[in-house]
């Protein structure tokens, strides 16, 4: 048993997030989440912000640490698709991805380091993609965001491991959520065929690795790539 501490996930009103906020309550942290809709599971406190908006994140972290203390676990899951072929790619449709995915979990991290380095304690991870290492057709953006990450957590580590504050990049393959749903059936068959696992995940898997690098037990961890995806980006 970890250490109750005060956690925030971003964008834990569904999918991953959500079930990545649920297994840190199970876990006994005071968790909270910044999220722009919908609802949060039980015993989640609530401040409403966008990720993309420096403002909106730093606002919400005031409003959250006045109800539950300093941050001592940030979770960066917000996250976006907007897939296209590269010769048809938009720079809006690349620039939307980017600034949410990397651009709000720069944003998050930088917000809570702050309260970390004073307490001498974070934990830091940020949700990528088996996509970041493996590529995508379809792609660029989200997998070049997701790759992001991983220089991010490793600068992180460089920067602020002396602190005892880790940083460490979770790697989800095909999760059924509802960024997998609206893909067409043929394409998640396809990919089924692909994983050595033969199924897709579960949101609470991706939670479990989450909850083990949150803890305690994972302060020697960091700068680290966990793939959550029944082996299908092994070697990547
Ligand atoms: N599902 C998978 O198979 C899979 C695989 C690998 C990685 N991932 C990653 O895992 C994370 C969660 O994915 P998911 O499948 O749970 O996706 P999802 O069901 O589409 O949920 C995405 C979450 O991010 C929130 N969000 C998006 N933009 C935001 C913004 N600007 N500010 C605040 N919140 C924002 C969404 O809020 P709204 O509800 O308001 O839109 C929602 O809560 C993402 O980073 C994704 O890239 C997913």
């Amino acid at each position: 048993m970890s250490t109750p501490r005060s956690a925030i996930v971003t964008g834990a009103n569904r999918g991953i997030g959500r079930a990545i906020a649920e297994r840190l309550v199970a876990d006994g942290h005071r968790v909270a989440s910044i999220h722009r809709s919908g609802t949060l599971p039980d015993g989640v406190f609530s401040a409403i912000g966008d990720v993309t908006d420096t403002e909106s994140v730093d606002a919400a972290f005031t409003l959250i640490e006045a109800e539950q203390g300093p941050t001592e676990i940030v979770v960066a899951n917000a996250g976006i698709t907007r897939d296209q072929l590269l010769m048809r790619m938009s720079d809006d449709e690349f620039e939307a991805v980017l600034n949410t995915n990397l651009g709000g979990a720069f944003r998050v991290a930088r917000r809570a380091v702050k309260s970390m380095i004073r307490a001498r304690h974070g934990r830091i991870v940020l949700v990528s993609s088996v996509v970041g290492l493996y590529g995508g057709p379809g792609q660029v953006n989200y997998s070049a965001s997701k790759a992001g990450l991983v220089g991010m957590a490793r600068s992180i580590t460089r920067e602020l491991g002396s602190r005892n504050i880790t940083a460490n990049v979770v790697a989800p393959g095909f999760i059924t959520t509802d960024m997998t749903n609206a893909l067409p059936e043929a394409q998640q068959e396809a990919y089924k065929a692909a994983i050595p696992a033969a199924r897709f995940g579960a949101a609470e898997d991706v939670a479990a690795a989450i909850s083990f690098l949150s803890s305690d037990d994972a302060g020697y961890i960091s700068g680290a790539v966990v793939p959550v995806d029944g082996g299908l980006g092994m070697g990547h």
